[in-house]
């Protein structure tokens, strides 16, 4: 029997993780935080023990974007040291890690989509916390892989499409920004790649083939307006008429953390070392929404 241990556990992807399906032979273990902070390392090994053949995710993060602002040293205690002890018990063990990572670890200078090697240059206290765990993951084992992602969204936790409809229903017009370019990604798509991903880790003929970084988003690149669009599109063929959108500036909506304003993330290494292909959020929308109207 392998498990699939899951860190992060009661999170938006965390909980994406604890529904999907899972192949035969396998069985999953969820740590949420209650199980488990990632900074304390009695209850990592605790969450551990007892494992003989498994594969971690990583979906414990610090992501409050904006209040990292203000407070760095939590951000990266969490992002960067309880990320690096976690895999040094990890390694210790001989447990491979797919480790979450995200867009906003780049500029958003480019106009043509970042590659793994495309050298990072984050604007954020989040985006540097996030990085500065990427490098420790990479830098514990050879086997890890680190999985870069963007503009999450999915059936449970909170996330903009959910927003959007709150808003939409509440307030007059709806505005937003259209100088933020990425590729929103369906939370459960993202736990099958992951699946997939553990399962090539772990088979005895991929041995140390899957490692590294890698990107995982959804097919074409959107801004929030457009992203918003979308969804309010779609509301309308059930009936729910969301308020009219504005497209908006940045620099219109200030926050207290910097986004890059063009973040598409090519996923040619993730298709050609386990053929996964990027997912197509506009059908993601499409079948979330009737659950996201029945809350
Ligand atoms: N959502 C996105 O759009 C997005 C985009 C790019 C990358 N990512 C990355 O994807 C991963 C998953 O994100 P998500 O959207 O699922 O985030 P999320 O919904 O905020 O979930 C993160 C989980 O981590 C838990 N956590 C926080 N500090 C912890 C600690 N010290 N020890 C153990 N658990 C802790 C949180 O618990 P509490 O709720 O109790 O704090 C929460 O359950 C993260 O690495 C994130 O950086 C997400």
């Amino acid at each position: 029997m392998t498990t699939l241990v899951v860190f992060g556990a009661d999170g938006l992807l965390g909980r994406a993780l604890a529904e999907v399906a899972l192949p035969a032979g396998w069985r999953r273990r969820l740590v949420g935080r209650r199980q488990a902070d990632i900074r304390n390392g009695g209850q990592v090994l605790s969450a551990l023990a007892g494992l003989s053949r498994a594969v971690v995710v990583n979906a414990a993060a610090y992501t409050a974007v904006d209040k990292a602002e203000s407070e760095p040293e939590l951000a990266f205690a969490v992002n960067r040291d309880g990320v690096a002890h976690l895999a040094g018990h990890l390694a210790v063990l001989g447990i491979p890690l797919i480790h979450m990572s995200t867009d906003y670890v780049f500029d958003g200078q480019r106009k043509s989509p970042y590659a793994e090697d495309a050298e990072p240059a984050p604007l954020s206290v989040y985006g540097n916390s996030k990085l500065a765990g990427e490098r420790a993951v990479l830098r514990a084992a050879q086997t890890n892989a680190v999985v870069r992602t963007s503009r999450v969204f999915g059936r449970h936790g909170r996330c903009f499409p959910q927003l959007v409809l709150e808003l939409g229903r509440q307030r007059h017009t709806l505005s937003m920004v259209d100088d933020q370019i990425a590729c929103p990604t369906p939370a459960d798509d993202l736990a099958r790649a992951l699946v997939r991903m553990a399962a090539h880790m772990i088979a005895p003929q991929d041995a140390g083939r899957i490692s590294g970084l890698y990107h995982y988003c959804g097919e074409g690149p959107v801004s929030w307006y457009d992203f918003a669009a979308a969804l309010s599109t779609r509301a309308e063929q059930h009936g729910i008429r969301l308020s009219p959108l504005r497209a908006i500036p940045s620099r219109d909506y200030p926050q207290p953390a910097r986004r890059p304003s063009w973040s598409a993330l090519a996923c040619d290494r993730l298709r050609r070392d386990c053929g996964i292909l990027p997912p197509d959020w506009r059908q993601g929308l499409s079948e979330y929404l009737p659950g996201w109207l029945d809350v």
